[in-house]
């Protein structure tokens, strides 16, 4: 790669995230807890359409054979039930492999009110979506992890009306995720859905934080959307009581008000997950939240969490769903997770590889856990496309939107595992100027299996991109992809960057209950030798700020077909999809208390 059109560090620029001024792009609502007007999960019928005849066939319009020689070749109502949220593979065994179109069809009823607008959220629906309300098209969104909305105040009825939806998540070359993945393409509309009534002016979005290096000041900023288009001269109050703060500020032009003032908080962090009730209010509208103030930064190897170096006690994890398989998608399911990452001692978890539902940042920030949040820009993708890359932005996007008040969110991860290439370096150039823009107050990070090994005994790593990330992510599988679990043993780093790093992927497979001696692929013994080798080297990294070893728990995945041992599971985890903890839980967790008495 000629050095010459190598795009130096990203400028930082000194802007609060912004989303929307009065949006060019689709509002996208912020949806805390207490925003939702009509749930509409529970269960839809739906039509199983192998050969996406259901466009042509008018499904969006949920017609009834008029008269008994009408032709009308399909019937919702006659039709199996999915529940919402839910993945499609998970609840029907005939479902289980199937990519593909599905019809989802809810009737409700709705009540207008004058003066009142409404949006129809969604929460994801993998991996993309046509959406129709009363038979009228309302658009139509892409990425299967972010949430989406559309405004329906025109297109609803007063009394009965019915919601329409195509998913399909079959695997696109152009798509983010790409073709190919190690998890399950768990298909359908697998987070909640809610119809949200606003008044005609709303508040859209709003962020609170602490300023960069402050621990005092804070600034945040709230989003109008008006029916009429920005509304300058607005006035939006901001409350956090038991801050004693009560703050008023005007609109600007674009129907954005800003916020900058001082006041005393308890800063939140892992042994303290202090959050702060808040509630914005402008005109007829009123959202409430929670959030916790803190700062992040690095300062050459370390990351500083308030101000302190913090070492990351990590671990990986997908978004599914423990006992019941299948994505997961509520509080409950998330608590069980956690649950079992506190017992290993994490104070961090890296959300892998695509964002996982909001009820996971939402306890993290309750439980004190760190997060590193990813989009699924993932192995090979097409790097030349640019609608591949508007699709990771969009995704970015959302994200960010949807998460940037949680303060146990800290990194946003660009990518995983991509090829050391001209063009990849081009689009996670690109992508990273984009998220810096979106929200400049968090770490930038990527992880990267291109490490290789310089010389006997040293691991090197400077693949370009560590140029404009804040922290270095390394993926390596040193005694199960490459050499022998002995292979760690005294193995030195040496990275070209000055910066963080956090071994963001290691380990190795066993079957829970398998047990042989230490030599014995896929027995719990095996994976136990690899994390005793893993350890002492990663201990004696200067560099090292975090781990997460992959993975918590065994995973789905079509990609692993061994009989008897993996049965498309991953069998990665420490514990397995049925919570049993393997015996190199207990090693890893051993550890963590070590590191944590430090
Ligand atoms: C990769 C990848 C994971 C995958 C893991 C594995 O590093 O990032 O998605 O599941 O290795 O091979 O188990």
């Amino acid at each position: 790669m000629n050095k010459a059109n190598f795009a130096p560090a990203i400028l930082l620029l000194a802007c609060t995230p912004c989303f929307s001024a009065q949006n060019e792009q689709k509002p996208l609502l912020a949806d805390p807890p207490g925003r939702t007007t009509l749930s509409l999960d529970g269960a839809w019928q739906s039509i199983v359409d192998p050969y996406e005849t259901g466009i042509g066939g008018h499904f969006y319009e949920n017609r009834k054979p008029a008269n008994k020689s009408a032709l009308v070749e399909y019937d919702f109502d006659k039709s199996p039930v999915l529940k919402v949220p839910g993945d499609w593979n998970s609840q029907r065994s005939d479902l289980l492999f199937y990519e593909g179109a599905v019809w989802y069809k809810k009737s409700f009823l709705w009540t207008k009110h004058p003066g009142k607008r409404v949006f129809l959220y969604f929460g994801a629906a993998n991996y993309s979506a046509r959406v129709y309300l009363n038979g009228k098209e309302l658009g139509t969104h892409e990425g299967g992890y972010t949430p989406f909305d559309f405004e329906v105040t025109d297109a609803l009825a007063d009394g009965d009306n019915f919601v329409v939806v195509e998913v399909n998540n079959t695997r696109r070359a152009d798509g983010v995720p790409g073709i190919n993945t190690d998890w399950w393409n768990y298909g359908g509309l697998t987070r909640d859905v809610s119809l949200i009534e606003v008044p005609e002016i709303f508040i859209e979005n709003f962020g609170v934080r602490l300023a960069r290096g402050s621990q005092s000041q804070i600034e945040a900023w709230a989003q109008l959307n008006s029916a009429a288009g920005a509304k300058q001269g607005q006035r939006v109050t901001l409350e956090i009581p038991e801050a004693r703060v009560t703050q008023t500020a005007e609109t600007d032009a674009n129907g954005r008000a800003e916020f900058k003032f001082s006041a005393k908080v308890e800063l939140w962090s892992p042994e303290n997950p202090k959050l702060y009730a808040l509630t914005l209010r402008s005109g007829e509208d009123s959202v409430s939240d929670e959030a916790g103030f803190r700062t992040v930064e690095v300062q050459g190897t370390k990351i500083l969490l308030n101000g302190k170096p913090i070492f990351l006690r990590g671990m990986s994890m997908h978004d599914e769903a423990a006992f019941r398989g299948g994505r997961a998608f509520s509080e409950a399911d998330e608590k069980t997770l956690f649950g079992w990452a506190k017992e290993l001692g994490c104070n961090f978890l890296r959300l892998a590889h695509y964002p996982h539902n909001e009820n996971a940042p939402r306890l993290a920030d309750k439980m004190g856990i760190l997060l590193w949040e990813e989009i699924p820009v993932y192995w090979g993708i097409s790097w030349e496309n640019p609608a591949t890359l508007a699709s990771a932005e969009e995704q970015m996007r959302e994200l960010i939107a949807r998460d940037h008040n949680r303060a146990s969110v800290i990194l946003w991860s660009l990518s995983n595992e991509t090829p050391n290439t001209p063009q990849r370096l081009e689009f996670l150039t690109k992508f990273a100027a984009f998220t810096r823009e979106q929200d400049p107050t968090r770490l930038i990070t990527s992880a990267l299996n291109t490490a290789r090994r310089s010389q006997p005994g040293v691991m090197s790593l400077d693949d370009p991109v560590g140029e404009f990330l804040d922290v270095l992510g390394i993926n390596e599988y040193i005694g199960w992809y490459y050499g022998a679990p002995e292979t760690a043993d005294g193995l030195k780093w040496n990275i070209k960057w000055e910066k963080p790093v956090i071994m963001s992927e290691f380990g190795a497979g066993a079957v829970a209950g398998y047990h042989a001696d230490a030599e014995t692929r896929f027995s719990e013994e095996y994976q136990v030798n690899v994390y005793e080798h893993q350890l002492p080297m990663l201990k004696a990294m200067p560099m090292l700020a975090g781990m997460s070893p992959w993975v918590l728990m065994d995973f789905r995945s079509p990609r692993r077909l061994l009989p008897g041992v993996q049965d498309y599971w991953n069998r990665k985890g420490l514990v397995s999809d049925r919570g049993e903890k393997k015996k190199a839980f207990f090693v890893l967790q051993k550890f963590y208390r070590e590191k944590a008495a430090q």
